[in-house]
């Protein structure tokens, strides 16, 4: 049967890396993950017991397409505890996770060759997902000095219609501070582009606190999930904030394509958003995991990294260590038993010279893993030498 050309987009490949750890599992292996991009952590129990009490009261059909509007409202009020920002519930949009965000994004902002620049390296479904609509990506090259974050000058005379930002960023983990943000959004309405702010890593920040677009301007898409900081990743529930004029384009757009975001999973993200105590148990489990990233990762021989300002990863520049990661990946995980990700699926151009280690996992993987890594490099640079 024919494919559309649309639906020629690329594989994961970090799904290849999981995939290769679970053989050497299955081989008996004993693997430290630090390729995943999601907590090692469940739901909060208030979560699921909240879940359990909504089935015994009667069948969770759908909801509005928009989402229980219980949520919608508290939603807003995070906006009031986060940010000071006063919003609306009616301009909150609940998705099935961000991931349908983006769908509901793009439908609603693009025609079909429309362009939309989006930081390279950068989460690889924004460019998949825009190719599969018929847009077109517009990979924006990133600086080391700018924390590896798009900046005004990188978007001026790009005829863009659209511009994603991501902050804190996967894979760098790296922020935009509000001039940044600022300069972006101004830089993007200045050529009549959209601006758009996937914003699913806040909560998860470790010394300044994140900037919501929403800070700035109304004139924007924010789109954030369940996924991380409420640590729902296989609940497919997050939402987006939309201008007033626009709520009515993307709810029909939702209506058609989901009917709704999931029921079930709407009423345990309702009862998350107050289990701070838990909530705050993860991030200070992150908080450690990553003191030791930033004391281990160097001690290996992996210390030109990106300022890991938030979200829970840690990205390498490896250039001197090797020109392709994918082989690295693998030699990682055959030799020191552990598993990472290639910068390839971030950034096309320069990910071969890339890893993005993730330390959301349990410490005491986060330590194993640490050791293991600095024995390989020791070995490896000991036969280097001898060679
Ligand atoms: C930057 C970023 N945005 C969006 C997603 C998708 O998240 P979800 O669809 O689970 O909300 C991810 C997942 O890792 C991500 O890293």
């Amino acid at each position: 049967m024919r494919n559309s050309t649309r639906s020629g987009v690329d594989p994961f490949i970090v799904m290849d890396v999981m995939e290769a750890a679970r053989k050497a599992e299955e081989a008996g292996r004993h693997v430290i993950h630090m390729e995943v991009g999601q907590p090692g952590t469940g739901a909060p129990k208030g979560a699921t017991e909240a879940l359990a009490a909504a089935m015994e009261q009667g069948p969770l059909g759908y909801t509005v397409a928009l989402g229980l509007p219980a949520l919608r409202q508290r939603i807003a009020r995070l906006y009031g505890d986060w940010y000071n920002v006063d919003l609306n519930p009616e301009r909150v949009v609940i998705t099935p996770g961000s991931s349908g965000g983006f769908l509901l994004t793009f439908t609603a902002l693009f025609d079909s060759g429309d362009r939309v620049g989006i930081g390279a390296p950068g989460y690889p479904s924004y460019r998949q997902i825009l190719k599969a609509l018929g847009l077109v990506p517009v990979d924006l090259p990133t600086a080391p000095e700018n924390r590896l974050q798009p900046v005004a000058a990188d978007i001026q005379g790009m005829d863009l219609k659209g511009l994603m930002v991501a902050s804190p960023a996967n894979p760098t983990g790296t922020m935009l501070d509000r001039a940044a943000m600022g300069a972006l959004i101004e830089a993007a309405h200045g050529q009549g582009a959209s601006f758009i702010s996937d914003e699913i890593y806040h909560g998860l920040e470790y010394e300044a606190k994140a900037v919501t677009a929403l800070e700035l301007t109304d004139e924007c898409y924010v789109i954030n999930s369940f996924s991380k900081y409420f640590s729902m990743t296989g609940w497919r529930v997050g939402w987006m904030v939309v201008p007033e004029d626009q709520v009515r384009v993307v709810e029909r757009i939702a209506q058609n394509m989901f009917i709704c975001a999931p029921h079930a999973s709407q009423v345990a993200a309702l009862a998350a958003m107050d289990c701070d105590d838990e909530l705050q148990a993860n991030l200070d489990v992150y908080r450690r995991n990553r003191a030791l990233m930033l004391d281990g990762l160097p001690k290996a021989g992996f210390s030109n990294i990106a300022p890991p300002d938030g979200a829970f990863y840690v990205y390498a520049d490896v250039s001197d260590l090797t020109d392709d990661s994918r082989a690295f990946a693998a030699e990682i995980l055959e030799q020191a038993g552990v598993a990472v990700t290639p910068g390839l699926d971030f950034d096309p151009q320069r990910g071969h010279t890339t890893l993005r280690f993730s330390y959301a996992r349990a410490t005491d993987d986060i330590q194993e893993g640490l050791e293991r890594l600095r024995l390989f490099m020791t070995r490896r640079g000991a036969v280097r030498e001898r060679a």
